[in-house]
């Protein structure tokens, strides 16, 4: 099964198993991870955003328009900022770094 690694705010680092087809919020989710992310995935909070390592950031599908949109309105939104929910794992994420 492919690996999702979270970095948390205080810079730890967890490592889990993620299904191909779940969601990284439904990943954070299961694993206890603090990732907010009220609205379901029906792209209308924006807080389950989180920004991609670099390294696999290229390798994820282009955002939607809706999730740019989105995405414009969060604070902070940096270059590979995405949101979690509109993420679905694959096996060629495997060992993709996630920063909450
Ligand atoms: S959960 Fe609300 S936009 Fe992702």
């Amino acid at each position: 099964m492919p690996k999702v690694c979270f970095i948390e705010k205080n810079g730890s680092e967890v490592i889990v198993e993620v299904p191909v087809g779940f969601s990284i919020l439904d990943a954070a989710r299961q694993n206890n991870i603090k990732l907010d992310g009220p609205c379901g995935g029906n792209l209308v909070c924006g807080l389950c955003n989180i920004i991609v390592g670099e390294k696999f950031y290229d390798k994820l599908p282009a955002p939607s328009e809706d999730e740019e949109d989105m995405l414009d309105l969060v604070p902070n939104c940096c270059k590979t900022s995405r949101l979690s929910c509109q993420i679905k794992m694959t096996d060629a994420l495997d060992g993709i770094k996630i920063k909450l």
